[in-house]
């Protein structure tokens, strides 16, 4: 996940849904009591099934655990990219008998090569850093400035008349990853507007152990570099004290031509509308220096798990559904931008579009952007087959980048959302319920102090940070609302 249309508004909360507005929803189908009977006879014993087989092995835990390890890091236009897709490919159709299809994507391609920062006064200290996805380098040259520190986008605007040949440091609080990212994203070219040399922005995360975190940016002709919190902070000290300051950086950030990537699209055909469709999916690819585990190869092998689930199982669905493993979601949405060009003619026969990649921790349900009618019945059916694993809560409104084109275009979309042992529950086993929930619904604060933004774009976001019990729950939970969509009496209506 990388932009701020990803986050900015999954958390938002949304009005409870009244008995009124199901009600209403099943005289539109026909249907009654509420709820209900949308769904077929059948849909609690299947959904009971698709739980039990997912709590039932470690595999999407060991595959992940397997392509992580192996490829390490997938990032957009690299071999490591294309051989993971390649393997993932292969162990859908030979081991699990899922017909797989693969659509050629062009993806960027940016290449970080060697880079560092060292503050010269007034000490010598070495930095950790990363530059930002889509920054220009130093031309081969150590690029030497003074440093002038900023609190906000306001402050810059204060100061604007120092910025001119300086190296602009952003140090923002976190407030949330959906109203912080702004700086990440455009904190350069408006730091270029006023004359500054190259920006240094304070990693986007609640917590820090001298870590930076890398993440895609808006284009600007200056360098564009993530530093850690400690350092962000200290040069605010420094400058509150007059000190002055002075960095040098060098960076071989470059981009080069586009490289073709693909989509996989792992399908199980409907037994009686074979041309409807529900999706559900994450993204491939990765950053460079991150092995991508939480982000998103965890959102992208449940989206595999439950299709696999469903084909294991032997359930026919009555509508097709495709898990969509997206490309290039870092750093460009390329793979989630041509799915949705690709499938236009199509896009009016989806019934839902659905996404993880928040985190695959404890799922608490879906977020979900749609019309009142497809929200009331999305709610019935988490309310009916999910209570008892606690993950059919339906809230918020957000929907992630890569279905968000899906949702440009009427397609009603969610995304899976999680909620984080660290904060709460029990971490030896992680599938009980919340003894103290950290949510009456989930808000953006405490999105704000999930895990999954300590290790987010960076090195850190590795298969140690997941555990098999969540995956498996996730699994279940993407299971279980793909299928009983695919079986509704008729399309979610728009
Ligand atoms: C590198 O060179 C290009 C082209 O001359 C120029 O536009 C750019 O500003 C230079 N970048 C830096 C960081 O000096
Ligand atoms: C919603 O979340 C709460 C707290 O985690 C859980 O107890 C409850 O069962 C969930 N509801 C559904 C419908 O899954
Ligand atoms: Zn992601």
């Amino acid at each position: 996940m990388c932009s701020m249309k990803t986050v900015v508004s999954v958390f938002v909360l949304v009005l409870c849904l009244h008995h009124a507005d199901v009600l209403a929803m099943s005289s539109i189908l026909q249907v009654s009591p509420p709820g209900e009977n949308l769904l077929s006879s059948t849909a609690k014993d299947d959904a009971e099934k698709i739980i039990e087989a997912a709590f039932d092995t470690t595999i999407v835990y060991d595959r992940l655990a397997y392509m992580t390890d192996t490829f390490g890091p997938r990032f957009s236009g690299t071999p490591e990219l294309e051989r993971a897709i390649d393997w993932i490919q292969a162990a859908a159709e030979q081991e699990d008998g899922i017909t797989v299809k693969s659509e050629p994507v062009m993806v960027p391609r940016w290449v970080r090569g060697n880079e560092y920062a060292n503050l010269l006064v007034p000490r010598r200290k070495s930095m950790r850093i990363l530059a930002l996805g889509g920054s220009v380098g130093t031309n081969g040259t150590t690029l030497h400035g003074s440093v002038i520190v900023v609190s906000s986008f306001d402050d810059l605007e204060n100061q604007k008349d120092h910025i001119r040949g300086k190296i602009v440091v952003y140090n923002q609080d976190f407030v949330s990853y959906g109203d912080t990212v702004a700086y990440r994203v455009s904190g350069a070219e408006r730091a270029e507007a006023h004359g500054a040399i190259a920006a240094l922005i304070r990693s986007v995360t609640p917590y820090g152990i001298q870590t930076p975190h890398t993440g895609s940016t808006h284009t600007s002709s200056i360098p564009a570099v993530s530093i850690t919190i400690e350092d962000a902070k200290m040069f605010a000290r420094m400058q509150a004290r007059g000190q002055s300051m002075e960095i040098e950086l060098y960076l071989e950030a470059h981009t080069l031509p586009d490289v073709q990537s693909r989509n996989l699209i792992l399908e199980v055909v409907g037994s009686k509308h074979p041309d409807e469709f529900v999706v559900l999916g994450g993204h491939t690819d990765s950053w460079d220096i991150a092995d991508g585990a939480m982000d998103d190869g965890g959102g992208a092998f449940v989206a595999w798990e439950a299709v696999r689930l469903i084909k294991t199982l032997g359930l026919r669905p009555d509508r097709t559904i495709r898990a969509v493993l997206w490309t290039n979601e870092e750093n460009g949405a390329r793979g989630g931008q041509a799915y949705a060009n690709d499938h236009i003619s199509e896009l009016d026969k989806h019934s839902i579009a659905l996404e993880s990649d928040l985190g695959t921790f404890t799922p608490h349900g879906l977020s979900f952007a749609g019309s009142d009618d497809a929200r009331a019945i999305v709610t019935a059916i988490g309310e009916k087959l999910l209570s008892g694993i606690g993950s059919g809560n339906v809230t918020g409104v957000g929907v992630g980048e890569d279905a968000s084109y899906l949702n440009e275009r009427g397609v009603p979309s969610g995304s899976l959302y999680t909620v984080d042992v660290r904060q709460g529950g029990d971490s030896n086993n992680p599938c009980l319920p919340f003894s103290q929930p950290p949510y009456p619904e989930f808000q953006e604060e405490n999105f704000g102090s999930s895990a999954y933004f300590w290790y987010h774009h960076t090195a850190a976001d590795t298969i140690d940070k997941l555990s098999p019990q969540q995956l498996q729950h996730c699994a279940a939970t993407l299971g279980v609302f793909v299928y009983s969509i695919a079986n509704l009496p008729s399309l979610l209506p728009r």
